[in-house]
């Protein structure tokens, strides 16, 4: 499996967003990252559905949504019924949050679209384990949900280590996603304990150079 970034929306520059668009249009990252937050979940409230269709519209890279959401079993569906985008490549909720994972992964994986569970810090890798036969990607947050900018809980690097060591053991080919404080300088940790993709937010907007930021990371999570 290639591995490879995606783009966190959330830490652009949202005065002037087409140009960042068109800044990251010019890197390689793989998917762009919509985190959307209700303000239950989590203590934030990001992006929601307009904002979502105009930028799937509008750009050409695929698009990886994040629900942080008390009631995904009920937004997801609507969400897939009014976004039927061949660029909606992932959806991914939290384990914490998602009452049936079966049956929202049923309706996800009927619209072509790839399902993921994410798990919070404070949960064990058991919540994924638990429900692996419904998922296509398995997200482990390296930090508190809710706000971009924050450190990596370093704990959290021990859960990937974990989760991947399983994932090899059981030969099971699911992707690992990490999330939350990823930048340049310690991305290699994340690719040592075996994560396969990389959202990164201030880590790439807060940067010079884009392309340049994602040549490098791209370097080291593919060596
Ligand atoms: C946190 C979000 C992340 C975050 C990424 O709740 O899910 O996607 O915004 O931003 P950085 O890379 O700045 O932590
Ligand atoms: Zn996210």
């Amino acid at each position: 499996m290639k591995n490879f970034i995606a783009a966190s929306l959330i830490a652009a520059d949202f005065w002037s967003l087409s140009k960042e668009f068109k800044k990251l249009e010019n890197t390689k990252v793989k998917w762009i990252h919509y985190d959307i937050m209700d303000g239950h979940f989590v203590p934030n409230i990001s992006v929601g559905s307009c904002e979502l269709n105009s930028f799937i519209k509008k750009s050409n890279i695929e698009v990886d949504i994040h629900f942080m959401v008390t009631n995904p079993d009920i937004i997801v569906p609507n969400f897939i019924k009014m976004f039927k985008s061949r660029k909606l490549k992932n959806i991914t909720v939290h384990a914490e949050t998602c009452k049936n994972v079966k049956k929202l992964s049923k309706i996800t994986r009927k619209n072509n679209i790839k399902f993921g569970l994410a798990i919070s810090p404070e949960s064990s890798i058991k919540k994924i384990i638990n429900n692996i036969e419904y998922i296509d990607l398995a997200l482990v947050m390296t930090v508190k949900p809710g706000f971009a900018g924050q450190d990596i809980i370093n704990n959290c690097i021990n859960k990937v280590k974990n989760l991947s060591n399983f994932f090899d053991k059981n030969n099971i080919n699911i992707p690992i996603q990490v999330d939350g404080g990823i930048k340049l300088k310690n991305i290699s940790l994340l690719s040592d304990a075996g994560a396969n993709i990389f959202v990164s937010g201030t880590g790439i907007f807060k940067t010079n150079n884009y392309k340049v930021t994602v040549d490098n990371m791209m370097k080291i999570i593919n060596k």
